[in-house]
């Protein structure tokens, strides 16, 4: 790993405070040298438009018009590696999208323009997720299956010609360095039965993506539904985990004012535009040069925030408090921090002896392989469920004593309807059955596609999605 430099150091130190459970360990060990160049991640003016329409299917003569939205608006940033970023904004800023944007999961459904770089190379759009990982909001993960097997079976889905052991001494570490070797024999757990915490759930989702060894890896507001203590560790965590020589972007509402110094750099969103992209110390500086003190004793977050948000609660505060996030806008782009960030994007493309383009490893194992995995892990998670086992027999016993009782009654006269008897209930047993088999592939459809959203590109799983909805 690069030297740290002394103002990462100080950030390290204080992060350091922070974390209670996350083992000293692990984090000495991050200062361990990683074979690998540093790297940096740049987008240059990123812009996102829908074209909707204006009414319902309903009202004929407004739904035949359409108008143009504009998500993203001219958003250019710059990240090294051994940075964490945090993306701020009021809800509908456009976090989640921009996050979307650069990680190549955007829908085909608006117009993106703009482009990403790594290393100062441009990426082509069907590469994004070969480059990044991305943890999504919410966990999706198999109740009943602990965190070891869960992380083995992910690795057994992306990693190809690893040996059993080699993969057990990669889920090993990445369960260290995640904090979760305590916690390797606990079942995930569920809504109906205790499992691991919210927090350990949510280092398991990260963990997932760890498995892979990406460079970058965004994350969409993994502390939402946290409380402050564990949405703090998990911030601090991807503080450590960045300073591995990796570049972690994560979006986040209400961070504690105690992070301040944990992010590289902070992000500011409001309605599509970044309004401000620095370092926390150039942030202080700059919204009070704009007229913006955070008075003291006040959450600066939350008061950049509040300054920058477009409230719509009245037509007149709308439009005072949108010209506001527009003056600022202004001075951000005239001024030195939004420059110099410009100048590293040039710099980085510039530069003659570019690094190569950190992909994931991408050497997934064939489809068959994957469908044993899945086979594999869905009886495992499936047979663990005494309830659901219990109760998918006995609907099966109840729907055989009823068809026996049928069968039982049958008559023989055609003219007393036997033909017809008969008829309905071949129609029952063939038509009734395979409605439970479909059931258990829809209940267990999200947690399967989010697995392989994580392991391939999207648009793989979207169209050769078979492999992993089999139940
Ligand atoms: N494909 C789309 N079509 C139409 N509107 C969209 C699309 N994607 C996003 N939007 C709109 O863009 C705005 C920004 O959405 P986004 O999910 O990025 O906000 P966010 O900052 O992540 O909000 P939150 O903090 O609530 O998660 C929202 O108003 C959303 O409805
Ligand atoms: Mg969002």
């Amino acid at each position: 790993m690069q030297a740290l430099e002394p103002e990462d150091r100080t950030r390290a130190h204080e992060s350091l405070k922070y974390m209670s459970d996350v083992k000293r360990d692990v984090w000495r060990d991050s200062k361990e040298e990683r074979s690998e160049p540093p790297c940096c991640l740049s987008g240059s003016n990123i812009s996102y438009t829908v074209s909707e329409r204006v009414g319902p299917w309903w009202d004929l003569s407004s739904y035949r018009k359409r108008w143009t939205r504009q998500i993203l608006n001219d958003v250019s940033f710059h990240v090294e590696s051994g940075q964490i970023m945090g993306i701020l904004g009021n809800s509908g800023s456009g976090k989640t999208t921009l996050l979307d944007a650069v990680s190549g999961r955007i829908g085909h459904r608006g117009t993106l323009l703009g482009e990403v770089f790594i290393n100062g190379r441009k990426l082509k759009r069907e590469e994004y997720q070969d480059c990044f990982s991305y943890v999504l909001q919410s966990d999706n993960l198999l109740s009943y299956l602990t965190v070891e097997e869960t992380l083995t079976y992910t690795a057994q889905l992306a990693l190809r010609n690893h040996s059993a052991d080699a993969i057990k001494k990669k889920v090993s570490s990445v369960m260290a360095e995640l904090s979760l070797s305590h916690v390797a024999h606990s079942v995930i757990g569920g809504r109906v039965f205790p499992g691991i915490s919210g927090g350990e759930r949510r280092r398991v989702s990260i963990a997932c993506q760890l498995l892979q060894d990406p460079r970058v890896i965004l994350l969409d507001e993994p502390t939402t539904g946290l409380d402050s203590m564990t949405a703090n560790q998990i911030v601090v965590l991807l503080a450590q985990l960045a300073q591995r020589n990796r570049i972690v972007i994560v979006t986040i509402h209400q961070p504690r004012s105690e992070l301040f110094k944990v992010f590289s750099r902070i992000a500011i969103m409001s309605r599509g535009e970044l309004v401000f992209c620095g370092q926390p110390e150039e942030m202080v500086d700059f919204f009070s040069q704009c007229g913006y003190e955070c008075p003291e004793y006040c959450n600066p977050f939350d008061i950049y925030v509040d300054f920058t948000s477009v409230d719509t609660r009245s037509s007149e505060r709308e439009a005072a408090t949108f010209n506001r996030m527009h003056e600022i806008t202004s001075s951000y782009q005239g001024s030195a921090i939004y420059h110099s960030m410009l100048g590293k994007i040039v710099q980085s493309l510039q530069q003659e002896d570019k690094p190569a383009i950190p992909f994931k490893s991408k050497e997934s194992p064939s489809g068959s392989a994957k469908l044993e995995v899945l086979l594999r892990r869905t009886v495992r998670n499936l047979s663990r469920d005494r309830m659901g086992v219990l109760m998918r027999l006995s609907q099966n016993l109840i729907y055989g004593l009823f068809v026996a009782f049928f069968v039982m009654r049958l008559d023989n006269d055609v003219s007393k309807g036997a033909v017809q008897d008969r008829i309905g209930i071949i129609y029952q047993s063939i038509g009734a059955s395979p409605y439970t088999g479909m059931l258990n592939a829809v209940a267990l459809c999200k947690p399967n596609k989010q697995l392989d959203i994580y392991l391939t590109p999207f648009h793989w799983y979207v169209t050769k999605s078979w492999p992993s909805t089999v139940t």
